[in-house]
């Protein structure tokens, strides 16, 4: 399997997308990508969701994953809480590590010239305008409840947009993003929210796994959402490091490689 930090071209980009899922993933729908951890060979339903920081293993495969999506996608949806457990995060395709350019040329082949946009839900609550993932790659939206209390003129500077609902929900954000134009949606939330998208029915097309299987200490935050086990893996899981496995797993009837 290709190393990612050596892609050099959209075409080895996909060779690699391919390599690691055992297809191209789909270039329409919602994807939720997500990293679990869990001994060797456990099914889905006794795996457990990474918490990210600092400490917890980190694999250049589950990095091209999280890029790979990116790439692909017209609007990212995470969450505050993602804004406050990782205070680095910034969204660029190179800010993983990885090479940026053959990523970007693999998302120009996709049809897709302009950044995808960036949708956080969060209630407002500590937030910082300063944060690098509201300054990068993609625009930020916040998708805020009408009375939120946030630093708006210097948010507003500095050209982030603020949408105040009534009361926002994860689903119906997700079926604007898509109603709006968005081809693909990423969902990078956390398993609290990520649950409501898998209730009936279920709003995610395809599920990428990165599973860790390794031996280091690692913090867990919550299982898949029941709805995540009804979906179908696409071929078998991948070993391209030791430690780490890979799956795509979708919904019957919604592939699309292209
Ligand atoms: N392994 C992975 O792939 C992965 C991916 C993502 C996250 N994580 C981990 O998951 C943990 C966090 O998980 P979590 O489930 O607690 O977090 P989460 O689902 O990402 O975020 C929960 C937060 O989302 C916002 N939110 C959700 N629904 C909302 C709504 N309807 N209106 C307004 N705001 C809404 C709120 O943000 P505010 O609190 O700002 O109001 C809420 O506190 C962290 O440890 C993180 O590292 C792991």
């Amino acid at each position: 399997m290709l190393d990612p930090r050596s892609l050099e071209t959209a075409e080895e980009v996909a060779e690699l997308a391919r390599s690691l899922w055992g297809e191209l993933p789909a270039a329409e729908g919602v994807v939720h990508v997500t990293a679990l951890a869990g001994p060797p060979g456990a099914p889905l339903s006794e795996l457990s969701t990474l918490a990210i920081d600092a400490h917890s293993p980190k694999s250049d495969y589950d990095a091209f994953a999280l890029c790979f999506a990116r790439a692909g996608a017209d609007a990212i949806v995470i969450t505050g809480q993602i804004l406050r457990d990782e205070p680095q995060l910034h969204y660029s395709l190179g800010g993983l590590g990885l090479p940026e350019a053959p990523l970007l040329a693999y998302r120009r082949s996709t049809g897709r010239r302009a950044p995808p946009e960036l949708y956080i839900l969060t209630s407002g609550r500590g937030l910082e305008p300063e944060h690098p993932a509201l300054h990068g790659w993609p625009r930020a939206h916040l998708v805020v409840p009408r009375g939120a209390r946030l630093p708006e003129a210097e948010l507003r500077c500095l050209g982030v947009v603020i949408e105040r609902e009534r009361r926002p929900d994860p689903r119906a954000l997700v079926r604007r993003l898509r109603s709006e134009g968005a081809r693909r949606v990423l969902v990078e939330v956390g398993p609290s929210t990520s649950r409501a998208l898998y209730e009936a029915p279920a709003l995610v097309d395809e599920l990428l796994l990165s599973i860790y299987e390794g031996d280091e200490p690692t913090r867990r935050v919550g299982t898949l959402a029941p709805g995540a086990l009804a979906l179908s893996p696409w071929a078998p899981s991948t070993r391209p490091e030791p430690g780490w496995s890979f799956q795509l797993l979708g919904r019957a009837g919604t592939s699309d490689p292209t």
